[in-house]
């Protein structure tokens, strides 16, 4: 039997580029090669494609990627040179021009399959506004928040936010993800500035409630009619705010999966993870990250259509800790790709 081709899409524009960086190398070095041929293309922070490597076997483990650092310019591919009949693609690209709707409708365009949220769910899950809008709707609970658009009279919503909320609250741009942007904000005075920062990256802003939580999640996976969660673990934190340093440069984060709570909220946390998922039509995977209280109230924080995937990330460590292992995860999500183009297509009538 022919080997399918699992096409890369790495680096990307967003301020998250060297988190993908680090799971695409993860993902080629994990992949079941009996099975698959893996074609890399990096994506620089312009936006140029790059043809990369492409493995018919596994990888050597010092075998890297490029990065913006070691751009070859003279292997720059038009967008659309990607395009390979009955492969799949797996866009390990987060925030925006990679999680946010944008290469999904791209890769539709080419009528190629690939992994993880489609366009709406890309979409809708990437703006924490339009997200909190949805699952308000559907009955999710989340914590109190206000909107900021950046042409509203700020002096009228800064009062808003301290008739609604208390301090702290946390200032976020809608669009972005791995704490960029954000910040906390401890009292009234602080909060122009907080303010300040988040309009640098989105003219949309939430503003929400702090709370003094640990950070639960659940990992979900399937298309919308057959989807499900994982038992949630816990980012275990050892330092005051899980900021983009603490998580991804200096490892000060550690996981306790299964997370220790009672099988009652595991349960809640699992069930909402789901309508969540299915309220902005999650398709592959998700991971759902909770906010859950010292008297055990819990909070939808944010729906990442395409977390972190190293094989040490936490979503594929909590499938692991299901029995799914990494490879098979794989595996899986290209099976879910492939059903997820099929159903689109046929929907073209
Ligand atoms: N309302 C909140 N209360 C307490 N901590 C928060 C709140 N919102 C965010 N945080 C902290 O900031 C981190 C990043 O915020 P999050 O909304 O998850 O943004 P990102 O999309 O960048 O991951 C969270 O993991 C948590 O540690
Ligand atoms: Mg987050």
């Amino acid at each position: 039997m022919s080997k399918q081709t699992l096409i890369l899409l790495y680096g990307g524009r967003s301020a998250e580029r060297e988190v993908s960086v680090l799971s695409a190398e993860s993902v080629m070095r994990a992949v079941n090669y009996e099975k698959f041929t893996v074609k890399t293309y990096f994506i620089t922070k312009s936006g140029d494609f790059v043809k990369t490597q492409i493995f018919d076997e596994k990888p050597a483990e010092n075998e890297k990627l490029m990065t913006n650092a070691t751009i070859d310019f003279d292997k720059i591919v038009k967008a659309s040179d990607i395009y390979e009949k009955d492969a799949v693609v797996f866009p390990v690209l987060h925030g925006p021009m990679g999680e946010d709707g944008s290469i999904q409708g791209f890769l539709e365009i080419l009528r190629l399959a690939y992994i993880g949220p489609n366009i709406l769910a890309a979409a809708s899950t990437m703006d924490k506004l339009l997200a909190k809008l949805v699952f308000e709707t559907v009955g999710v609970p989340q914590v109190p928040y206000v909107a900021v658009f950046s042409d509203d009279n700020l002096q009228a919503a800064e009062q808003e936010i301290a008739e609604k909320l208390q301090f702290p609250v946390f200032v976020k741009p809608a669009n972005m993800g791995s704490s960029v942007g954000i910040t906390k904000v401890g009292s009234p005075s602080e909060l122009q500035a907080g303010l300040k920062e988040a309009f640098k990256y989105d003219s949309r802003v939430v503003v929400e409630q702090g709370v003094d939580a640990r950070e639960i999640e659940c990992a979900v996976l399937g298309n919308n009619g057959e989807v499900s969660a994982t038992l949630p673990g816990e980012v275990v934190k050892d330092v005051a705010f899980y900021d983009y340093n603490s998580k991804y440069i200096d490892n000060k984060i550690e996981m306790a999966i299964p997370a220790v709570i009672s099988p009652d909220l595991q349960q809640e946390i699992q069930n909402y993870a789901i309508k969540a998922y299915k309220s902005v039509n999650g398709t592959g995977l998700s991971r759902c990250d909770f906010f859950v209280t010292a008297d055990n109230k819990f909070y939808l924080n944010e729906i990442n259509a395409i977390p972190g995937f190293t094989q040490w990330s936490m979503y594929p460590s909590l499938w692991a800790n299901m029995g799914l292992k990494y490879s098979d995860l794989i595996e899986k999500l290209v099976e879910l790709a492939q059903s997820a183009f099929e159903t689109r297509e046929k929907h073209l009538l």
